[in-house]
């Protein structure tokens, strides 16, 4: 079995964890994210469950991540596909079951890999009991569970908040029962809790707990911004990109007591989904070191494909952090078109080159590694009311030729069809090519946990010329990589700086083509979307 996520010590053998010295399991290598409805079926009912993650963690190990995060599996009518949750401490059926879960915690552990579930605490299904019990009636006991409010008028909501949906409209809907309205920032299915209310706190701890307990290593945080709203609901305010409901200074008290729930229990973090594009409030998440430990960055999944949007990126977030802050890069997710779909199926192996080797941690979603596109959904086919399913076909796993259409992803019909690029992209396939792109992330991986200057080496800009974004990462032993990704759709030459003349060794590059294993810095030519890793 292949090592996957230790706990290290600058300059030392593998130690404990208790080493002040060590670098914390998540700054080691990527976190992998599971969205377990398209991952491996093993019942033939067309969606993925919990054992068929089970089957695959060799898979995962030999990818060498670090950790796994697991979006939703909890009991849901899954009408947002799992994050409403009508039971926070069960598995859906379709999924699995507790026991399941428990084998798959102790399998992943046996290999080194840790497990991070999914935390939705801003809503619940319509059909979680607190929900059933609030809209029964005003006087009910869990009625301020949950965000009730009369409106402004017949028929007027009590405020103009849209839902995250465009599909949806208004994030109220009117419940004629006991005629008042409820707010809900994504489904009319996912009432959004009232956290200004410390009982509903105190059971989202207790989920919390009820997890650690279970053994898992952390949490991704379902939009946390959300858990601390104006409590006078006023309107969004016109040309602000952050509204009032998204930017609440109570958001920090709660995240800091959440913090000190996971606490409790040894080594646990927390990575919460910021999805706000001001680096400087998503800063304000991890710059204390007393509430989350990593904030997923949404400006950089925003940016265009472009050199010096993303080296602003990169050198804004690191000017803007404390001594705590520690970046977490992303450029894909369950929500969001992929990196081959949006930027290109080369840019998408210059990705895995930034994402293992910037100052930081890597997220990498399922299929990122084979460099999937999104797959194309017939209309008949379409399932989300927001436009996601392209992203969330499931993995081919072989070819569809020798296995039929299910593609080792499952042996009935899945639930959304496959990428049409599944015959050449498959797992099988890929993993015997040495320039496959999961070869490259196999090669990356490798690289990030052998090389202390990749985990927790320094990082600095270098101007290398227009197109290109390159970047030096320094080891506490003073060796150094430069990592160079060319943005342009033709070669570019590398501006050498003038103190870093000479040659340099060829760790990697994402062009198959190039062989050399020396090359000179000073007439050094990128391919088009060519990544580049070098030893000086
Ligand atoms: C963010 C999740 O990533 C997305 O899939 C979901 O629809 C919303 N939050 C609501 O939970």
């Amino acid at each position: 079995m292949l090592p996957a996520c230790r706990q290290v010590r600058l300059g030392a053998e593998e130690v404990g964890y208790a080493s002040t010295m060590s670098i914390p399991w998540w700054q080691q290598g990527a976190i992998y994210q599971i969205y377990p409805r398209s991952f491996a079926d093993t019942d033939g009912d067309g969606v993925g469950d919990l054992r068929g993650v089970t089957d695959r963690l060799d898979y995962l190990s030999e990818l060498r991540v670090c950790a796994i995060w697991l979006s939703p599996f909890y009991r849901s009518p899954m009408a947002d596909f799992g994050y409403d949750v009508a039971d926070y401490r069960d598995v859906d059926s379709i999924f699995g079951t507790l026991e399941d879960f428990d084998h798959l915690v102790d399998e992943a552990h046996a290999r080194n890999i840790k497990l991070l579930v999914d935390f939705v605490p801003n809503h619940t299904s319509d059909q979680h009991p607190w929900f059933v019990e609030s809209r029964s009636s005003r006087k009910n006991p869990k009625r301020d569970w949950y965000v009730w409010r009369d409106g402004r008028g017949a028929n007027l909501p009590p405020n103009d908040w849209p839902s995250a949906f465009a599909a949806v409209g208004r994030a109220w809907t009117f419940d004629k029962a006991t005629a008042q309205w409820y707010l809900h920032s994504f489904l009319p299915q996912q009432p959004d809790l009232d956290w200004d209310n410390p009982d509903v706190e105190a059971a989202m701890h207790d989920v919390l707990r009820f997890w650690c307990e279970r053994g898992v290593d952390g949490f991704r945080i379902d939009v946390v911004q959300k858990i601390a709203k104006d409590p006078l609901l006023r309107d969004p305010r016109p040309a602000e990109p952050i509204t009032w409901e998204d930017w609440q200074p109570t958001i920090h008290e709660r995240l800091r007591r959440l913090r000190t729930v996971v606490d409790e229990y040894p080594d646990r973090m927390l990575v919460g989904e910021v999805y706000l594009l001001d680096l400087q409030r998503v800063l304000a998440y991890v710059n204390t070191g007393d509430e989350l430990h990593l904030a997923h960055n949404f400006v950089f999944l925003h940016l265009p494909w472009d050199a010096s949007a993303f080296r602003a990126a990169i050198d804004s977030f690191e000017a803007l952090s404390s001594e705590s802050a520690w970046p977490a890069w992303f450029l894909a997710n369950h929500d969001h078109a992929r990196v081959a779909s949006r930027f290109g199926a080369e840019q998408a192996r210059a990705v895995l080159l930034m994402l293992y080797t910037l100052r930081g941690t890597p997220f990498v979603f399922q299929g990122e590694e084979l460099g999937l596109p999104d797959a194309e959904i017939p209309p008949d086919r379409v399932v989300d009311v927001d436009g996601r399913d392209p992203e969330r076909a499931p993995i081919p796993w072989r070819a569809p030729s020798e296995t039929g259409p299910g593609a080792g992803f499952t042996t009935g019909e899945p639930w959304l069809p496959l990428t049409s690029a599944a015959e050449e992209l498959n797992v099988s396939r890929q993993a015997d090519e040495h320039d496959s792109t999961l070869s490259l992330t196999r090669r990356l991986a490798t690289l990030r946990m052998a090389e202390r200057a990749l985990q927790s080496g320094e990082q600095r800009s270098v101007d290398a010329g227009d197109d290109l974004l390159a970047w030096l990462r320094i080891g506490e032993d003073g060796k150094e990589l430069l990592a160079v990704v060319n943005f342009a759709e033709d070669e570019r030459g590398f501006r050498c700086p003038p103190d870093l003349r000479g040659t340099a060794r060829l760790e990697l590059s994402t062009d198959p083509a190039r062989r050399s294993p020396e090359l000179s810095l000073d007439d050094l030519r990128l391919a088009a979307a060519e990544g580049l890793l070098l030893r000086l």
